[in-house]
């Protein structure tokens, strides 16, 4: 007898209809020794003959299927990572979002990661220029506190930002995709404030130019992203938040590409058409906007390691 052939499997059915091969599929994982590898694989192989069935799927589109994943693995690379953003525009990100990070009422919440983060941000002092090559938006800072969830200041945590420069475009998308732009990483002080330099965030479409992009337009949706600025805010002894903060006044808010807009993250860019002097110590010149915006984060659990684990291995899938 063949290795790995149990007595009897030779006499099993053979002209089986498409519900013995889902039966046959799920008896063959039934046995996977981890048990939330068990629990995963049974409900993948449920879910998706379910979904072919449902859909009658037919050859033709099967083979399209394949050839669209295939053209997304081509196109990733250190800069682009097209399956993320096949999850995020299939608001998979978003519920994973929401069923792992679940918050205590007053946390500030999480929202996608999203693919253009990149690891090296340089360290900034309060005050530093994320945006010292950006010659076109509006300078903006933005300030507020890192506070636990008792109000109390958390001091020297560490707020790891990056954002779109004025033309729509991160870094890696421009240019020169190598140079870092628009990325610092910030602590806060022993009151626990920050404050950041940059420019008025702008919303951008995601990229378009693979198979998300034929996706979205063969569906009839937009690719366009409300203006924000991210953040993985990290302290020691509290759980780290990845998060954006998104104007109120950008048309997308409720229509953003990826599902990511949460009513707390939305705050107030205020233009000010008069220096003032925490804009004048900087050198910043009228016009300029200001946003508030405090960061509440929750006291570490055992579990937590797991984010910063993922977000390591998403910027190391290209060693970014
Ligand atoms: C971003 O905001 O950088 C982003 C998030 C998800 C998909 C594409 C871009
Ligand atoms: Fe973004």
């Amino acid at each position: 007898m063949p290795d790995g052939q149990p007595n009897g499997q030779n006499e099993a059915r053979r002209n089986k209809s498409e519900d013995d091969i889902t039966a046959e599929a799920l008896a063959r994982f039934a046995e996977t020794p981890d048990p939330r590898l068990r629990q995963i694989m049974l409900g993948l192989i449920g879910h998706l003959h379910a979904f072919v069935k449902e859909v009658q799927l037919t050859e033709a589109e099967w083979f399209q299927a394949i050839e669209i994943l295939t053209e997304a693995g081509k196109m990733c690379s250190d800069k682009r990572q097209e399956f993320i953003l096949f999850s995020d525009t299939l608001g998979v990100s978003m519920v994973v979002d929401l069923l792992d990070h679940r918050k205590p009422e007053g946390a500030t919440e999480s929202t996608v990661f999203g693919p253009f983060h990149r690891l090296g941000a340089p360290e900034m002092p309060e005050g530093g220029n994320i945006a010292h090559r950006d010659r076109t938006g509006i300078p903006t800072l933005v300030s507020g506190r890192v506070l636990d969830l008792d109000g109390r200041p958390i001091a020297g945590a560490v707020l790891d930002v990056w954002q779109a420069q004025s033309n729509g475009l991160y870094d890696a998308q421009d240019k020169d995709p190598d140079a870092l732009h628009m990325r610092g990483k910030f602590r806060s002080d022993a009151e626990g404030n920050y404050l950041i330099r940059t420019v008025q965030p702008v919303n951008y479409p995601i990229p378009s130019d693979g198979p998300v992009g034929a996706m979205l337009k063969a569906t009839g949706r937009h690719p366009w992203r409300p203006a924000h600025i991210h953040f993985v805010v990290s302290a020691d002894g509290y759980e780290p938040v990845t998060t954006h903060i998104f104007d109120r006044t950008d048309p997308y808010l409720a229509s953003d590409a990826v599902f990511a807009v949460k009513d707390s993250l939305v705050c107030d860019f205020v233009r000010h058409e008069a220096p003032e002097p925490a804009a004048s110590r900087l050198g910043i010149a009228a016009p300029y906007l200001t946003a508030s915006f405090d960061f509440r984060l929750t006291p570490a659990a055992a579990a937590q390691a797991g984010v910063i684990d993922a977000q390591r291995r998403l910027a190391a899938l290209g060693n970014r």
